[in-house]
């Protein structure tokens, strides 16, 4: 992979694309990692002489100019993060993004407004590409977690500047590669959420890649049905069911073990926590719900888990957000984490509200590597290519501005 390594950066105005999608509720932002995880590589660039121009998007406006998706108030995060001022552009490709980056010294930093406000940026627009590219010299792109989007700033502008990745980008690519592609074996991957529907080819491709699946949550509710165990009053999608039974037909042929809840906790609604009950499989009454993993179960992955050399997690086994039910994640993850710190796993996690569940278990910190991305960790595991990282790896990618 390109890296800043392969690249002279001094008195240049190098364009990063950083992925500042942060989670926001009311207008407060929720997690700042996203804007924390983009810092190596502005400090380095800045360090190393480079005037750097930040890029990214913000929501989804659709082409449009939304003021609640600006990303001014992010620049006061990103200031407090780099502990140095940014200035700010009100635009991306207009009269103030052209003047905040002429007035730029080497050693300092802009973000431009959210690229999204552009119906070009989207559409991948080659003109809007293009008039980004006229906005710098050189371009790096650290936002691993938009590169499963084929927009100007991610894939477009690549054909017209010479294209690197950053540190964050180069860190995602190596630790999914060493998770899937390179890994050591045994694996177990951990897929849990409510529905079989959004994780069909994720489920489809790890079959025929790992060795233990995992399944919780809703996905694992429709496989014991599949199998014809009753699960009360469950989530369960019934028309993914023949499904659910291919994947189990491929996975057997594959060599891949599906491992499936033994036991389970229940309620009549997840609200009623204090009247949760945990059960075998074979007592679910026709009213109560699954809501997370029994101790059996919990057991049963923490047995296999000493066998393994790789573990790769999307997804909360339970209705984390509600305790008790938080109780499996926790457990496994917490397991984890003793063995990563132990140097006897790798282990890897990505998606917001899994990563977000492992952090406030307080195991997180001691998996190997967590991911920024959700949509685009997903297509990683799904094994599809990611245009904006398929556009770093290009050969005939262009090497200095010039030749374009
Ligand atoms: C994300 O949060 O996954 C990325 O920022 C991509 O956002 P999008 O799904 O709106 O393209």
């Amino acid at each position: 992979l390109p890296t800043i390594d392969h690249v002279d950066v001094q008195g240049k105005t190098v364009l990063v694309r950083a992925d500042l999608n942060v989670p926001i509720k009311e207008g407060k932002i929720l997690d700042t990692s996203r804007v924390e995880r983009v810092v190596p590589t502005v400090a380095e660039l800045m360090r190393k002489g480079a005037s750097v121009v930040l890029l990214s998007h913000f929501g989804r406006p659709e082409g449009k100019v939304v003021p609640s998706l600006t990303l001014r108030p992010i620049v006061q995060v990103l200031s407090q993060a780099l502990k140095q001022e940014v200035f700010f552009a009100n635009d991306c490709i207009g009269e103030s993004a052209r003047t905040t980056i002429t007035s730029l010294k080497p050693g300092e930093v802009c973000l431009l407004e959210n690229l999204r406000f552009e119906a070009g940026e989207e559409k991948n627009d080659s003109l809007f590409s293009e008039k980004l590219s006229r906005l710098g010299d050189i371009y790096i792109n650290d936002g691993f977690s938009v590169s499963h989007r084929a927009h100007a700033s991610v894939e477009g502008i690549t054909h017209f500047l010479p294209s690197y990745a950053g540190r964050l980008m180069q860190e995602e690519v190596e630790a999914l590669q060493q998770s899937l592609e390179h890994p050591q074996r045994p694996i177990l991957a951990c897929v849990a959420g409510s529905k079989i529907s959004t994780k069909l080819e994720l489920l489809k491709n790890l079959v025929s890649k790992v060795d233990y699946l995992v399944l919780g949550g809703g996905i694992a509710n429709t496989f014991l049905l599949a199998r014809g165990i009753p699960v009360g009053a469950s989530l369960v999608e019934k028309e993914m069911l023949p499904l659910a039974q291919n994947i189990e037909e491929e996975a057997r042929k594959k060599g891949c073990t599906l491992v499936l809840p033994i036991d389970v906790v229940v309620a009549m609604e997840h609200e009623d926590a204090l009247f949760h009950q945990e059960t075998g499989l074979n007592d679910i009454q026709t009213n109560q719900k699954i809501f997370d993993l029994g101790p059996s179960s919990c057991q049963l992955i923490k047995n296999l888990l000493k066998e393994v050399k790789t573990v790769v997690w999307n997804g909360p086994l339970g209705v984390f957000e509600q305790p008790p039910f938080d109780t499996g994640t926790t457990d496994i993850a917490m397991e984890v984490a003793r063995l990563t710190r132990e140097g006897k796993i790798f282990s890897i996690a990505g998606g917001g509200e899994t990563v977000a569940a492992l952090n406030s278990s307080g195991s997180g910190k001691d998996f190997s590597y967590l991911s920024t991305a959700g949509g685009a960790f997903l297509e990683w595991l799904e094994g599809k290519t990611l245009p904006g990282v398929a556009a770093l790896f290009d050969a005939s990618r262009i090497t200095s501005k010039e030749e374009n």
